[in-house]
């Protein structure tokens, strides 16, 4: 690792960072609807299984390579394997990094739209109906969700200018807290709802018959999306850890809060799906119809909803933040830019594609490619196939390739704070259950077998 390489300065900051990466409209916007579309109780089981027992492990394989090499994700496989096809996977990585920035950052412009409105109050009285009529005039225009994509992107770009520490550790240890707190006040309230026990049924009790291939192929990239797992930007916010940040319980603490998140979201979305008698197959639209009614429906709910809204915003901060830094590190180090020149394309070419997601669903939802808009392209290829892809070739090559020395110095660098057991346990995962089972699920999802 290069000494003069920058490094978050605490303990709390890998934490709130790394969290922060993982927990975002994922959880919030993602999961709820990707359950809701998937049957409930049956995906949030496979999600759950995806996480844990493949998530986790390859987690820490991208932990290892990024902190082992201290470089960009195109550096660290020409460290670790040079002359070698294993540095191709870093392509893998930098498209699907691309592809997720530019479709999330018109999620998050909703999100800053939403914000701006709740401030005004503008759900007060307003029926379920009429709120969606106003998601879906709002969405399809051509203009506001344009403006609200450049301008949430905008933001990304002042914050990452200003480099790792200053910009994107400080931001992380305020709002990651404040979240959690919000949250919770949220899931209280929707559990004393007349839906909730309806909805607690749907988003706990899985119902088997509805799992077929491409629920678990959707659930699947639902886990890595969540855990922004498999695109490298987990071995490029690694190669800013410290040498003794203890990398399992790390991966451990990441996977378990985003859980938490995202099962949060969904005990607060789903009572209110069922008390105002909405849809809970609605898709991309679910959460930003569904919460304004629960707002619209509280004592303070013009308060309540700037706030959600505001960190709803922020949550999606912290994650685009770490997206876009696998780009900015890869120019910045392999192209020898500085950071102002890296971040500005970076963000440039997010801009460029997050118009045409934005317009995805208006002006240009007539243009569909395999029969999906841009936008569900985007969402579609980086997290079912990109990340998939990219997690299972790094798996191999950490469970197989990678000296075993290294693996075992990076998991217990800081004092043995793992076990012989737990470090066999982990290469297990990562030489056969990891490649094993996202093979097949790829291959039964895309209907290949
Ligand atoms: N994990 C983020 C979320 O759940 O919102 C999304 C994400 C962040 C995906 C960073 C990929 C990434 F590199």
């Amino acid at each position: 690792m290069k000494d003069n390489r920058t490094q978050f300065a605490t303990r709390l900051g890998v934490i709130a960072t790394t969290v922060g990466s993982a927990v975002g409209l994922g959880n919030i916007w993602r999961f709820p609807y990707e359950a809701g579309v998937h049957g409930g109780g049956a995906f949030l089981i496979i999600d759950l299984f995806f996480i844990f027992i493949i998530g986790v492990p390859v987690v820490c394989a991208e932990f290892i390579i990024g902190r082992h090499t201290g470089s960009n994700i195109r550096g660290a496989f020409r460290a670790l394997a040079p002359g070698k096809p294993w540095g191709l996977v870093s392509y893998i990585g930098l498209a699907a990094s691309v592809l997720i920035l530019s479709f999330y950052s018109v999620v998050a412009g909703w999100t800053m739209h939403y914000t701006v409105k709740s401030a005004g109050g503008f759900t007060a009285r307003m029926t379920a109906d009429a709120l969606h009529a106003q998601f879906d005039t709002f969405a399809s225009s051509d203009v506001l969700p344009v403006v609200w994509t450049l301008v949430f992107l905008a933001v990304n770009y002042f914050i990452l200018s200003r480099g790792v520490r200053k910009g994107i550790e400080r931001m992380s240890n305020i709002l990651m807290p404040m979240l959690f707190v919000i949250l919770l006040l949220f899931t209280v309230n929707s559990l004393t709802m007349p839906g909730a026990a309806e909805g607690m049924r749907f988003l706990f009790m899985p119902d088997f018959s509805a799992i077929t291939p491409s629920v678990v192929l959707g659930a699947m990239g639902q886990a890595f999306f969540s855990l922004s797992l498999g695109l490298g930007c987990l071995i490029t916010y690694s190669s800013y850890f410290k040498r003794d940040t203890p990398l399992l319980r790390t991966s451990l603490i990441t996977a378990g809060l985003d859980t938490l998140v995202a099962i949060l979201a969904g005990i607060i979305i789903f009572p209110a799906v069922f008390t105002f008698g909405q849809e809970p197959a609605a898709g991309p639209k679910l959460v930003f119809e569904v919460l304004p009614s629960i707002f619209a429906n509280m004592s303070g709910g013009a308060v309540w909803s700037t706030l959600f809204f505001l960190l709803l915003f922020l949550a999606s901060l912290t994650s685009t933040i770490s997206m876009a830094e696998i780009t900015i590190a890869y120019f910045e180090e392999e192209f020898g830019m500085s950071r102002k020149t890296a971040t500005a394309l970076s963000i440039g070419i997010a801009m460029t594609l997050g118009m045409l997601c934005a317009l995805s669903f208006g002006a240009l939802d007539g243009i569909k490619i395999f029969g999906m808009t841009l936008f569900d392209l985007f969402d579609y290829t980086s997290s079912n196939i990109l990340l998939p892809v990219g997690g299972m070739i790094i798996s191999v090559f950490v469970g197989w390739v990678l000296d075993r020395s290294v693996v075992k110095g990076e998991l217990t660098a800081g004092g043995g704070r793992i076990t012989a057991m737990g470090v066999r346990c982990v290469v297990f995962c990562l030489r056969w259950l990891a490649p094993v089972c996202i093979g097949l699920v790829f291959l039964y999802g895309l209907g290949v077998v």
